[in-house]
């Protein structure tokens, strides 16, 4: 059964953030954008978060890594660069980066985004290619290079962000905030515990969130209640320009999965909402909490383990997104997309 009534209400957590609580994550402006880097297995959401990141005026994107999630690393990297051709931002950097997790075979999710990692739509042919840097290392000169704070926001499994953090620990202390697409406090969507981009590396996960770095977490908390409505997008982008019918394809497509999982008609766009919480301060609600990351247990790897209600004593290291205003997310996503036509 099909509705387009928004799965659940979100989840309330009264008490106040500690007084010990990372910082929030930080916003741009148009006079003073926000550096980011994105870090993604595009897939049809990373694709989106693309778009949507290189439409703000308030988010400077100093390049993007890819790693292997979704589908392979080299559809990965061959789909951002393909986005990138789509509107004509070939002269953002790509760089490949980890093609396995840190343990473990490499485990790909065909059935939610088809073979290629993103079908539905005809991608341009890229315009440019990937430079020859592993992802790491180009991160890690992004990250030198940038003059005001830098975000990263990894939309994919964490094995690149992990390398990072391993081979430049110095950088640490460039590094203002995290903000992720990942997790979730309460259902998984690969496993009953876990979410896919936590699932896919959790030793990676646990090494990002012991960071000590601040971080946000955009779980399916918050991302299945990001859904753009199959009649929003009739109405918004189906009849639109090539770009915004491009996307409107792809959505099309990722329904599918969501609608034969969840029924519904509509479909979350779960890794722009990372993007959209840099630019768009307020949209997504957030408590301050304890999250580790389950690398043992038979059931539960890759489970984010959040202590909502600060049992264990230790300290909050992210904040973690707890409810969306989703018609405000869906106009400043459609407001991005149609941009380009
Ligand atoms: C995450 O997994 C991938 O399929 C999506 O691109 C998103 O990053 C959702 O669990
Ligand atoms: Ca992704």
């Amino acid at each position: 059964m099909s509705g387009t009534a928004a799965p659940g209400p979100g989840i309330e957590l009264a008490t106040p953030d500690p007084a010990d609580a990372p910082p929030r994550a930080p916003h741009g402006s148009p006079e003073q954008p926000l550096g980011i880097v994105i870090d993604c297995d595009p897939g049809h959401d990373d694709a989106v978060a693309i778009l949507l990141a290189l439409a703000r005026p308030d988010l400077r994107v100093l390049g993007i890594s890819t790693v292997a999630g979704n589908a392979v690393l080299e559809s990965t990297t061959d789909t951002a660069l393909r986005v990138l051709a789509l509107v004509g931002r070939q002269d953002v950097e790509v760089a490949a980066g980890a093609a396995h997790p840190l343990h473990g075979p490499l485990r790909t999710a065909p059935h939610v985004h088809g073979e290629s990692g993103i079908e539905g739509s005809p991608l341009p042919a890229p315009a440019s290619t990937a430079i020859a840097e592993f992802a790491p290392h180009a991160m890690a000169r992004w990250i030198r290079g940038a003059t005001g704070p830098v975000v990263l926001v990894p939309t994919g499994p964490l094995t690149n962000v992990a390398l990072l953090l391993d081979e430049h620990p110095d950088l640490r202390e460039r590094i203002a905030h995290i903000c992720l697409m990942g997790g979730s406090l309460t259902e998984g969507n690969i496993t009953p515990a876990a979410e896919f981009n936590i699932w896919a590396d959790p030793e990676a996960a646990a090494i990002v969130f012991g960071s000590g770095i601040p971080l946000t977490m955009i779980g399916l908390d918050v991302t299945h209640r990001s859904i753009v409505w199959e009649a929003e997008r009739r109405a918004l982008l189906d009849e639109g320009g090539p770009v915004a019918r491009t996307v409107a394809g792809l959505l099309a497509y990722f329904q599918g999965f969501h609608e034969r999982t969840y029924g519904w008609a509509g479909t979350p766009i779960h890794d722009a909402v990372a993007v959209a919480h840099l630019a768009a301060p307020g949209l997504v609600r957030t408590a301050a909490v304890n999250v580790e990351i389950e690398t043992e247990g038979l059931w539960t790897r890759g489970r984010t383990v959040a202590d909502l209600r600060r049992v264990t004593g230790r300290a909050a290291n992210a904040h973690v997104g707890l409810d969306i205003d989703r018609e405000r997310f869906v106009r400043i996503l459609v407001d991005a997309i149609r941009s380009y036509d």
